[in-house]
């Protein structure tokens, strides 16, 4: 997926106020800076995404084992820049990333919440569980 004209993709987590900013705007569960400041540290990987004022608008992380198993998190843009193919070009870049750097079929799951199914099922993942809110992807080379 191709970002829309003006925006970045960086390798790398967000800033601590970042991360903790785009939460709060997407309607996410608030959480203090000691959690954020040790999430984004012990994260597998993450990316973040500049808009075209160079504010960080879109976020999403791997927490993973560097073996096979592997977790999708903190997937947010912020809502004006939703819609726009952003979130996809994260998850697309998260996904290239684990098939680059991961043993062979790493397993990536996430749960997700209604405004991200789609998004995922476009990416290949499939439901799994009896709420059937978890999803899950074996990645191939
Ligand atoms: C889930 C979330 C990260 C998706 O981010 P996003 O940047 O809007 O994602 P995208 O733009 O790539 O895709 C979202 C939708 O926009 C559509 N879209 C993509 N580019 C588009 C464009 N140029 N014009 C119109 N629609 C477009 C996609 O097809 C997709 O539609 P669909 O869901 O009906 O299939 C975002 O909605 C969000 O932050 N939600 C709140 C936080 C949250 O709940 N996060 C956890 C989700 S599990």
């Amino acid at each position: 997926m191709t970002l829309p004209p003006g925006y970045a993709l960086l390798d790398g987590p967000p800033t601590v106020d970042d991360y903790l900013r785009l939460r709060q705007v997407a309607g996410l569960h608030p959480k203090s800076p000691p959690q954020a400041e040790r999430a984004l540290g012990g994260s597998w990987s993450a990316c973040h995404v500049t808009g075209p004022d160079g504010e960080t608008v879109a976020m999403g992380r791997v927490v993973g084992d560097d073996g096979w198993y592997f977790v999708v998190a903190d997937m947010v843009t912020a809502p004006d820049h939703q819609r726009r193919g952003v979130g996809r070009a994260v998850l697309d870049h998260l996904l290239a990333d684990v098939r680059a750097r991961a043993p062979e079929e790493p397993y990536v799951t996430l749960t997700a919440d209604d405004a991200g199914r789609r998004l995922y099922a476009q990416a290949g993942f499939t439901a799994f569980g009896a709420g059937q809110t978890g999803m899950q992807l074996v990645l191939t080379r």
